[in-house]
């Protein structure tokens, strides 16, 4: 059972706020009652009718998307730049499962399922998402011990996974490092580099839990397959 907001959000039909005003203005009927009651559950075999039409339960959708720089991760930019959604070729209203900053590029989930959307970003799941980021400067041995053991970022310490120096270019003065963290803070890994003195130059994240770019180029995307999906959701 769930709520009938909720219902009607996922199925792509609204927002959930403007479900909850249509729910209050008496516009929903279920099996062809009219319910105005926020909360209300539903079950998967209830009819709901919004404005006298039927609700049609929409298809989910899942695409894995290797970001391009230059894009913005939602569904729409008051800016008018690039957004994810746009790169991809359907008529549902999909949204990313997280973001990626705009300079950013990689792996990015997108899908129109707001439950496994909602679950896996939800700060309890603890999915692991590795990127390679490209960083002004070689970190010393002492630096990279620094990041293990964590760095504090607006007071709350972040505790990467795994830590490893992937490339230096001592001419440029530059070097890669892969980095895998399991929160979903916004800039977090832009954010312990700079910590550092040792601002990202650029950042892609290719791999998110079990998932890779294997096959992708930038700007590419395919569906997830069922087994995909399904062990998206037991990333608890
Ligand atoms: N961390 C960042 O700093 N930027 C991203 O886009 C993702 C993680």
């Amino acid at each position: 059972m769930e709520r009938l907001q909720k219902v009607i959000a996922n199925s792509g039909y609204t927002s959930r706020r403007k479900a909850e005003e249509l729910i209050k203005n008496k516009k929903v009927k279920v099996n062809g009652t009219i319910i105005d009651e926020l909360g209300y559950k539903v079950s998967k075999n209830d009819s709901i009718e919004i404005e006298n039409k039927l609700l049609k339960k929409e298809q989910k959708e899942y695409y894995i998307l290797y970001k391009p720089e230059h894009t913005i991760s939602s569904a729409k930019d008051d800016q008018n730049r690039t957004t994810v959604v746009e790169l991809i070729n359907t008529k549902t209203r999909i949204y990313p499962i997280g973001r990626l900053d705009y300079n950013t590029t990689g792996l990015l989930l997108l899908t129109n399922d707001g439950e496994l959307a909602n679950q896996l970003m939800h700060p309890k799941n603890k999915v692991p998402k590795t990127y390679i980021a490209k960083i002004a400067g070689i970190l010393t041995i002492e630096e990279i011990q620094k990041i293990k053991k964590g760095i504090i970022i607006e007071g709350r310490k972040t505790i990467p996974t795994f830590v490893k120096q992937r490339h230096k270019n001592i001419n440029k003065n530059t070097s890669k490092i892969e980095i895998t963290i399991i929160e979903g803070r916004n800039h977090i890994v832009k954010k312990i580099f700079e910590a550092l003195n040792h601002p990202v130059i650029e950042l892609k994240r290719e791999n998110y839990g079990f998932l890779n770019l294997n096959g992708l180029k930038k700007g590419e995307y395919r569906s997830l397959t069922i087994k995909e999906i399904k062990k998206l959701y037991s990333l608890k």
